[in-house]
């Protein structure tokens, strides 16, 4: 099985850049920044990690990234993921960025984009395999922050396909960001929104994105399965659900890949991701991997969750086509 999910050509659709970061690179970026890092190796980055909630994660997330300064370390960031990716035969990825966590540092917005984009741009002269980037705001700022940023993302406006919404989730509905969102939409980017999962509130958070923000997608949307009501809307709509199994593995003590099995059942557009694939230590292919064993999927169920991905994407029909 190992095999086919090696050959299988894959669609990736929740994946957050800075998330990407190996040990091995933030060393290489310490270095390069005159940053002092408080450990020695990788190894001891990597013992490090101890992740049993979102909000843990989101601490060393955050903190891992204060190497990030200038544009040629996000053209390598993304470079890196992207060379990673196409070595699992991922031909299409849509990319989150979270500027915010950036430019509330003092970095540029214009150093992260430019940086991206051009990573993104030789990726796909070197090895064909193609991406488009997502900008996220982050929901634990104010709503005025997210609008500023959105108004900031304008020039770059073609490199963007769309608008989503991470971090810490509690006591940050979706609602908060409903004028930021419309607005977004007046500008022609299409809209995602992370409804994590296990959070307080997540099915009402879910109503939200249906029925206030019009949202495109969902990313996680795990907790739909609560209420037959969103499952139906979901279903109707076709809205692709980006799930990441490993990821949920860590930040929640609940299941994994058994929702992917009932969300297929469902009828739903499954999808399956990796999140943050240099903390959760799994890319795509392990995602699948585990699902693969843990549900005992067929071939045909796991070329159908990339079918799912290729036709939750944000992409020109006769584009879509030609991957699947
Ligand atoms: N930022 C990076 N990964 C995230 C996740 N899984 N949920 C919310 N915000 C994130
Ligand atoms: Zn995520």
């Amino acid at each position: 099985m190992d095999d086919f999910i090696a050959g299988l050509p894959k669609c990736e659709l929740h994946l957050h850049i800075e998330g990407t970061l190996e040990p091995e690179l933030k060393f290489e970026l310490a270095r390069r920044n005159g940053i002092e890092l408080p450990y020695s190796t990788p190894e001891e980055v990597r013992a490090a990690y101890e992740f049993d909630s979102l909000t843990s994660f989101l601490v060393g997330y955050y903190a891992g990234m204060d190497v990030l300064r200038a544009e040629p370390d996000f053209y390598d960031l993304a470079t890196a993921y992207l060379t990673k990716a196409a070595s699992q035969n991922v031909r299409y990825a849509e990319i989150f960025f979270d500027p915010q966590a950036h430019t509330s540092r003092g970095v540029p917005f214009d150093a992260v984009i430019r940086g991206l984009r051009r990573a993104v741009m030789d990726a796909e002269r070197r090895s064909g395999i193609r991406a488009q980037l997502i900008m996220c705001f982050l929901r634990d700022h104010s709503a005025a922050y997210a609008m500023a940023t959105l108004l900031e993302s304008l020039p770059y406006r073609e490199w963007i396909v769309g608008v989503g919404l991470d971090s810490d989730e509690r006591g940050n509905p979706p609602v908060k960001f409903a004028e930021v969102f419309a607005r977004a939409r007046r500008e022609g980017y299409l809209l995602t929104m992370h409804c994590d999962v296990d959070q307080d509130d997540t099915t009402e958070h879910i109503r939200q994105c249906l029925d206030v923000i019009g949202v495109d997608r969902i990313d996680h949307g795990v907790n739909a399965l609560d209420d037959p009501e969103l499952v139906e809307k979901i279903r109707a709509r076709g809205i692709g659900l980006t799930v990441c199994p490993v990821s949920n593995s860590f930040v929640t003590d609940g299941p994994k890949a058994d929702v992917v099995r009932r969300m297929l059942d469902l009828g739903l557009r499954v999808t399956i991701n990796s999140d943050d694939p240099a903390y959760f230590l799994a890319y795509v292919a392990e995602n699948l991997a585990t699902v693969a064993d843990e549900l005992g999927l067929t071939r045909a169920e796991l070329a159908a969750l990339e079918r799912n991905a290729f036709e939750a994407a944000w992409l020109p029909r006769a584009v879509k086509d030609a991957y699947l």
